[in-house]
């Protein structure tokens, strides 16, 4: 059948969009997929809807793609598509909504307030310590995130997480390894690829040391000890769980200096670009890149 690769978008991660959209969409090409781009940003949903398409892959990141609209739209359509639901879509957009589901299960994720224009910059230090992490509820690849040293830095670190969206957090900084997990499959089915470990310069994985330095380094296998990483991916896997995630996605972790592990976000459409985690860890696994996307293609559903 013909399927169509969404990529593009309006959000702040269009570029990442394009680079993981453009491969993805090569990537089926190369193996005989009748495949289509398709940029939402620039083409109207009546053309998307007369198409003619059998799938969607999408490869959107953030707002108007992996938070649960343009899967709205699908469902309009009838057209399967790949990854989360209308739902858990939306809910793992929303860094806070996530975590409120995750507490009600008791997993383990940072503490953290929302801030609103006038906050009170010291109960919220007082709360949280120093440094601590403000960033945009709803955004992806670290934008407009700041790590706060002082308390006098909160007020314009709050003013840049409110260009990227009204919703902002303030998150408790846990000080430890970097870790990310690839998770497929839905429900009881749900299952956890290779553990990443994350080292990224002085510890700042920002937009810059994912996507453009080469200074970061993956360790895939991961080096922890099994058992340990096994608890690591069952967390995970209880994390989609809980959100009702489907199809695939990606759990970011953090490790505190005592060996806690601390889930911060998860990602229902990750990167699949030449940096990206979910490839580097499928390939661990022995799925190379191509056959990931044919896998990930094929349990397009609605
Ligand atoms: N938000 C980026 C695309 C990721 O999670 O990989
Ligand atoms: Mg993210």
């Amino acid at each position: 059948g013909k399927v169509v690769v969404l990529f593009g978008g309006r959000s702040a991660e269009r570029e990442v969009s394009l680079k993981s959209g453009s491969m993805v969409l090569a990537a089926l090409k190369r193996n005989g997929v009748d495949a289509h781009g398709f940029d939402p940003a620039e083409r109207g949903m009546v053309e998307l809807a007369q198409g003619g398409y059998d799938r969607a892959v999408i490869s959107l990141h953030g707002r108007f793609g992996e938070d649960g609209t343009i899967q709205g739209v699908l469902e309009w359509l009838n057209l399967p598509y790949t990854g989360s639901g209308v739902t858990a879509s939306a809910l793992s957009m929303d860094k806070i909504l996530t975590k409120a589901a995750w507490i009600s299960q008791g997993l383990a994720t940072p503490d953290y307030v929302r801030l609103e224009p006038g906050f009170d910059v010291h109960a919220v230090v007082q709360r949280l310590g120093l440094p601590l992490i403000v960033k945009p509820a709803q955004e992806g690849s670290t934008l407009g995130l700041t790590k706060v040293k002082t308390a006098d830095e909160l007020r314009a670190a709050f003013d840049l997480a409110y260009k990227y969206d009204p919703i902002v957090l303030a998150e408790k900084f846990v000080n430890g390894q970097e870790l990310t997990v690839p998770v497929m499959g839905e429900g009881v089915g749900a299952y956890a690829l290779p553990v990443i470990r994350i080292q990224a310069p002085d510890g700042n994985y920002d937009y810059h040391n994912k996507y453009i330095g080469n200074e970061t380094r993956y360790f895939c296998p991961s080096g922890l000890d099994a058992s340990f990483e096994a608890q690591v991916q069952a967390l995970c896997v209880k994390a989609y769980q809980v959100l009702g995630c489907a199809g695939w996605g990606r759990a970011d972790v953090l490790v505190d200096q005592s060996g806690t592990p601390w889930l911060l976000e998860m990602n229902t459409s990750p990167g699949m670009t030449d940096h990206s985690l979910v490839p580097m860890s499928a390939r661990a696994s022995g799925v190379e890149y191509d056959q990931l996307v044919l896998n990930i293609a094929a349990s397009a559903r609605l």
